[in-house]
């Protein structure tokens, strides 16, 4: 691998009293216009959660830099101390593109998709949480708090302690913790429980899979367990509990209220000649976001007459993602043929029944999205949490706007006053949007008024200082 260092100071290790341990680093790399590459600071909701503590606390962020076969030295960007974790192209197939997304992704997510299990795949998954735990231990100062996030890197608590018993280490998932029945499929399930025992705290979006966790933990594992507490043979106590995820609030909502964004509002909304309804979803392209469902269940709106060609029109935003895993690819070629039956059937001559943007954008152009839209349709088969369907609402300052939510993702615990549909069921969701198109105004306005008052109330640094001083805690 080459070896070089980015134009930001480089470091020598840092020695932090809190450290973030997370697959990406919170930055992106960019091209200057001098031709130089420098970093910019990803838009994630975490980085800005985890910001103030980081510069309070000595903090350093370990993850991979995105980028195959380069090694990079430790280097600070806007004051923030990032020490990036290299990985080889096939560690890139393996444990990124493989175990982590091929076999842990759909598995964790209801088998949506079926899981591949190689032990090729596994190896690598273990040596690079291996090179993660080590990079931790190294830059973590004595009695520092070490915060590990998300599926790639499950075996990293119990890593870091053996190393490190000094730490008070944390564990977030991000995704959903699946039923007993499907986490039993892995064949090395032991391993993956007992390397997230090696946190102090292992936190969960939801109730119900920090009870999978605990549950899993007895049958198979055979530790003591109280409700959300298990003891380990030592006599050390782990902690499971739920910590809903949330978005930097304040944010959005300055975001959303600029100005440059109702005008920008405005303009998409001419540019699709002022439809009565505008319907918008945005998703990473994931099999998990129900995609297909959902375009379906319009396409059906308007070929069966309930909708009109003028009435409504649907802006997907499909960000690419995981390019290289094959259901990923597959997933691809079923939308696009899908948004080009739906407008092909459409017969007429004018803008498209589905707007489809295969493609990313700034946060500016999300908001005014977001407030150009009449119905926000989030209707994920499965997901953790669903940040999309919390910053539509965060950006709803005018207090407009309906949203169609799924059952099935973390956010529907806190959002109530959604229109919650089961994706699985089409008819469903045809009424579901049809509900939230027809509804009026009164109506969305009381619903949107107590959605607003959740995702202020808890918001993103709401999470994370929940979850540290719990993690803090002694018991
Ligand atoms: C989900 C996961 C994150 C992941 C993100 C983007 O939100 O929980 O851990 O970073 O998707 O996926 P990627 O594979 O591009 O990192």
């Amino acid at each position: 691998m080459p070896s070089r260092s980015p134009s930001s100071a480089a470091r020598a290790t840092p020695s932090a009293d809190f450290v973030v341990v997370a697959n990406r680093l919170p930055v992106d790399r960019v091209v200057e216009s001098d031709g130089q590459t420098g970093w910019r600071t990803s838009p994630g909701g975490l980085v800005s959660a985890l910001e103030p503590v980081m510069r309070s606390n000595d903090g350093a962020w370990i993850g991979w830099h995105g980028n195959p076969d380069e090694r990079l030295d430790a280097f600070t960007h806007n004051d923030l101390e990032l020490v990036p974790v290299p990985l080889s192209a096939q560690e890139v197939q393996e444990y990124y593109e493989g175990f982590s997304n091929a076999t842990l992704w759909p598995l964790y997510h209801d088998v949506i998709a079926p899981p591949e299990f190689h032990r090729e795949w596994w190896e690598a998954y273990v040596a690079v949480n291996r090179r993660f735990a080590d990079r931790a231990a190294e830059v973590a100062a004595e009695g520092a708090v070490v915060w590990v996030q998300d599926y790639q890197l499950q075996l990293v608590p119990r890593m870091l302690r053996e190393s490190r018993p000094d730490l008070r280490i944390g564990f977030f998932l991000h995704i959903p913790f699946p039923p007993t029945e499907l986490f039993s499929q892995i064949p090395w399930r032991r391993q993956l429980l007992e390397g997230l025992l090696g946190a102090d705290l292992v936190g969960f979006q939801l109730p119900e899979a920090a009870a999978n966790f605990v549950r899993l933990v007895r049958q198979r594992v055979g530790y003591k367990t109280q409700r959300d507490h298990i003891t380990l043979p030592d006599g050390r106590q782990v902690r499971a509990k739920p910590f809903a995820i949330s978005i930097d609030t304040a944010g959005f909502e300055e975001l959303a209220r600029q100005p440059a964004t109702e005008r920008r509002a405005a303009e998409i909304r001419e540019n699709l000649g002022n439809p009565r309804q505008i319907l918008l979803g945005v998703d990473r392209l994931d099999y998990t976001k129900g995609l297909g469902q959902r375009l379906r269940a319009f396409g059906e709106l308007l070929s069966d007459g309930a909708l009109d060609d003028n009435e409504a029109v649907f802006i997907q935003v499909a960000t690419p993602s995981r390019e290289r895993v094959d259901q990923y690819r597959l997933l691809r070629d079923d939308i696009d043929r899908l948004v080009g039956r739906i407008n092909g059937e459409s017969g007429h001559i004018g803008p498209q029944p589905v707007t489809y943007l295969h493609s990313s954008y700034p946060r500016t152009e999300m908001a005014a999205l977001y407030r150009a839209a009449d119905v926000m349709v989030v209707t994920p088969l499965r997901d953790g949490m669903n940040l999309v369907a919390k910053e539509f609402v965060a950006c709803r300052v005018d207090g407009a706007g309906a949203l169609v939510l799924s059952e099935f993702a973390g956010a529907a615990d806190e959002l109530k006053q959604a229109f919650l549909v089961n994706p699985y069921d089409i008819n469903g969701m045809k009424s579901g949007m049809l509900a939230a198109m027809r509804s009026d105004k009164r109506e969305l306005a009381r619903r949107m008024r107590a959605m607003r008052k959740q995702v202020t109330e808890h918001d993103i640094s709401a999470w994370a200082d929940s979850f540290l001083t719990e993690l803090r805690r002694e018991v």
